[in-house]
């Protein structure tokens, strides 16, 4: 069965990526995915310019349907994961970036286009967790003009990662200035920004950060993840290939991604709740449904979601 993908002119053997952020911070954990044979490429933590220790603790708490979390982006900084990209490596790798600033974000990509790597990079224009800091991806000027600085020097493929919306107007009006780009994908959606949860025992939030607002994962964002993939789809045109993140627990969410125009798809909170494990039994549940279906490949009905 082809479960086979392509990013710019990079072939992925099957579609199941990380998403950056769990379990992919340290060459270690990098090793372990890129000997999975059931993880088709291989996303870095989002690096910022140094190294950072993240958030105070607890940053990090279990929900009955997924997580909310506030880690604070704690990396090893670019040159780490630089090094680590320009290896040799049997798949291909994903170099995750995420200035504090636009102005990091501008230095760090500089720095990779004046390496020696020529995989696909990844800026990520979407993370709630820095206190003080907002999400770039909901400022559209702000976007349009940090784009229009990175293509007048960067020349190597590059894909971005952006937050959910909640409005199809704003999904128009992004996919509109994606567009003008040669954007080789969009990684779909971030953690839900800002939720919170509250322990009515201690009758306080459950993490540290930001007095306890933080970004929600897992299962329970699915119906926003599809919506913002079904509409970029929809929207972006159809070089910009999707990289379907958020609330996959199940092969049949996997196939719902697809189905909805996800060219790859990639785990976070099951993947850490769950382990490397995860990505075998989603091939395996994926597998039986496109079987039973009569389906070969993803081809076969990747974005081909009905109307009623
Ligand atoms: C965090 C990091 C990310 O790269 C992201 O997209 C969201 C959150 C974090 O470390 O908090």
């Amino acid at each position: 069965m082809d479960l086979s993908g392509q990013i710019g002119n990079q072939k992925f053997n099957n579609i199941f990526l990380n998403a950056a952020g769990l379990r992919c911070s340290t060459t270690k954990d990098l090793n372990k995915l890129s000997k999975n044979p059931y993880v088709g490429g291989v996303i870095t933590k989002s690096a910022t310019i140094k190294p950072r220790q993240g958030n105070p603790k607890p940053r990090c708490y279990g929900l009955p349907d997924g997580s909310i979390n506030s880690m604070g982006l704690p990396n090893r900084g670019l040159q780490y994961y630089l090094n680590y990209v320009l290896q040799n490596h049997q798949k291909p790798m994903i170099l995750s970036i995420a200035g504090i600033s636009t102005a990091d974000d501008l230095k760090m990509l500089k720095t990779v286009q004046q390496s020696n790597y020529k995989g696909l990079t990844e800026l990520n224009l979407s993370c709630p967790n820095i206190a003080g800091h907002t999400q770039i991806a909901y400022d559209f000027r702000g976007t349009a003009e940090l784009l229009e600085c990175i293509f007048k020097f960067f020349k190597k493929p590059l894909g971005l990662k952006l937050p959910p919306y909640f409005d199809l107007d704003s999904i128009h009006q992004c996919a509109k200035i994606l567009n003008q780009y040669p954007l080789t994908h969009v990684s779909i959606i971030n953690f839900v920004g800002n939720g919170l949860w509250v322990n009515i025992n201690t009758e306080s939030p459950v993490i540290k950060p930001k007095g306890g607002f933080g970004g929600l994962g897992g299962h329970m964002i699915l119906p926003i993840a599809l919506a913002n993939v079904r509409a970029f789809r929809q929207d972006l045109k159809s070089t910009i290939k999707i990289i379907g993140t958020g609330g996959i627990k199940t092969g049949a969410d996997v196939f719902a991604h697809i189905l909805c125009g996800a060219e790859m798809v990639a785990i976070g909170t099951q993947f850490g709740i769950e382990g490397g494990h995860v990505y075998k039994r989603l091939t395996k549940e994926l597998k039986r449904i496109m079987l039973n279906k009569g389906y070969n490949s993803l081809a076969d009905f990747r974005g081909e979601l009905k109307t009623l």
